[in-house]
């Protein structure tokens, strides 16, 4: 018998309901809350986008979170081997299991593209780390950000960077070397005690920046930005891309969850777990807009700069802001640990199920695993500079313009999480035995009732319906 996490659970399971929450929390909260929820709301039109994407949290996220989770400690193994006894319970085709697999290879294909971002993040730690410094020792540490050089110069840290394989790919490798020891070290020593320490720190920057931002920017603006829809601007890619980013953000579809799911213990209580977990990861969502749009309006940046409006506008704003210098550097801090507590979870779903499937040792299959992610991720960062001109899918309409990193992102976020979310819809909601799903979900009555019609009525018509019209919008116009 191949040894499975879920043995390994045994051992290693979270050390309470806590150490669960905060563990799933810091997997929800990352990048996509901080770098790409706040990217598309501005490229979006704002308050349209925000409303939509609280609806797919609610109806469709929020639900399907429930059932990773219940799939996850019924089989008590990674994302293909819980759903492959799952169903041999149900009496279904074990080929069910095909969903468990999606996900995984999505997490994973997630990780390599995931670690490129966080590396840009590691080098405005380096950069922003390095001016404090240099204004510490001025005997000014509540500078402005680079006092010493000009906004052009400032704005042209990002270009600089992007141009230089050998810097994107040194952040690269470092970011994933974290991730690949964190995961190596186990589910207690490594991802438990990275979440305990992370995700209070976390928190407690996200509340003093967002202070600071309210005070110093322009937070009414802000408020107006992020909250008043303009419905003209919801397009079916544009409902799409908030159900990917729902996806994104909550960590559905790419077997992180039913992997963490699998490792909690018997008397938690799924249901209200998988809410306050959806909940937290939408607000810290709307707060991190509330921490960057009043900065960025506050000194009169365009809030809708893409991708660039992290690494860019941001460390232009704090150039001419009170202790700038500070507090960029603390910002880039914040974004590290959320982005470090995201990728180990992203790790380790592929990492239990390399375990499982081959038998691997934990840091074997972990070091293996993240050396592939990060070769990819090398492909990513080489789009930035010497395959410049490559498109991967360019054949494809919606992905006719896309780089290589951004190809990946959409085609996992846009493809594969919903895809693999709408089968594990129909799964659970209709495939599984009932009584088990009852048994783990903790709802019982009306509630599991409901939950079970919104499982299996209202996500899978909701998904398909927004992949249908999303990936092909000409059906829409003829
Ligand atoms: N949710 C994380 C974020 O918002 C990213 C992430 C971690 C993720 N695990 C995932 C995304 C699993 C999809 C699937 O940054």
């Amino acid at each position: 018998m191949v040894a499975t996490p879920g043995a390994q659970g045994g051992e290693q399971g979270w050390s309470s309901r806590m150490a669960f929450i905060l563990a799933a929390v810091g997997a929800a909260v990352g990048l996509g809350n901080i770098w790409r929820f706040p990217t598309l709301v501005g490229e979006n039109g704002g308050g349209a986008f925000v409303l939509f994407y609280l609806g797919c949290v609610l109806l469709i996220g929020m639900p399907l979170m429930l059932s990773e989770f219940v799939v996850g400690r019924a089989g008590k193994s990674d994302a293909v081997q819980s759903a492959s006894r799952v169903a041999e319970r149900s009496g279904v085709s074990r080929r069910w299991r095909v969903f468990g697999g999606i996900e995984i290879l999505a997490g994973f294909l997630i990780l390599s593209f995931y670690s490129v971002v966080a590396g840009w993040v590691i080098y405005y730690v380096w950069l922003s780390g390095g001016d404090f410094l240099s204004n510490a020792l001025a005997g000014e540490p509540f500078r402005g950000a680079f006092p010493d050089i000009g906004q052009d110069a400032v704005s042209g840290m990002m270009g600089a960077l992007f141009e230089s394989p050998v810097r994107l790919i040194l952040v690269h490798a470092a970011f994933m070397a974290v991730t690949v020891w964190i995961v190596a070290s186990g589910v207690h020593d490594g991802i438990e005690k990275a979440a305990t320490w992370l995700m209070p720190a976390f928190f407690a920057l996200l509340v003093c920046i967002t202070i600071y931002g309210a005070f110093t920017g322009d937070f009414g603006r802000a408020l107006a930005f992020l909250f008043t829809p303009d419905f003209s601007k919801l397009t079916p890619p544009v409902m799409n891309e908030a159900l990917g980013q729902a996806f994104f953000s909550l960590s559905l579809g790419a077997g992180g969850l039913i992997t963490y799911g699998a490792y909690v213990a018997k008397d938690v209580n799924l249901a209200p777990t998988a809410a306050t977990i959806s909940l937290t990861d939408t607000a810290v969502a709307l707060v991190a807009g509330l921490m960057i749009f009043p900065i960025v309006l506050g000194v009169g940046l365009d809030p809708s700069a893409g991708p660039a409006l992290i690494f860019q506008s941001l460390p232009v704003a704090f150039q001419t802001m009170p202790a700038g210098s500070l507090i960029g550097l603390l910002f880039f801090i914040l974004i590290f640990f959320a982005a470090l507590t995201s990728s180990i979870s992203l790790l380790e779903g592929p990492t239990a199920w390399a375990i499982d499937r081959f038998g691997l040792r934990r840091p074997v299959a972990a070091m293996l695993l993240g050396l592939l992610a990060f070769l990819i991720g090398v492909a990513c960062a080489l789009g930035y500079n010497v395959w410049a001109d490559v498109r991967p899918l360019g054949f494809w309409g919606i992905f006719a313009e896309t780089d290589i990193l951004d190809t990946l992102d959409g085609f996992t976020g846009k493809i594969m999480l919903p895809l693999a979310g709408l089968l594990l819809a129909i799964f659970v909601g209709w495939k599984a035995d009932r009584r088990l799903i009852e048994a783990e979900s903790g709802l019982s009555g009306g509630a599991f009732a409901l939950w079970r019609f919104v499982v299996a009525w209202l996500c899978p018509a909701a998904v398909s319906l927004i992949l249908l019209f999303g990936l092909f919008p000409g059906l829409l116009t003829g």
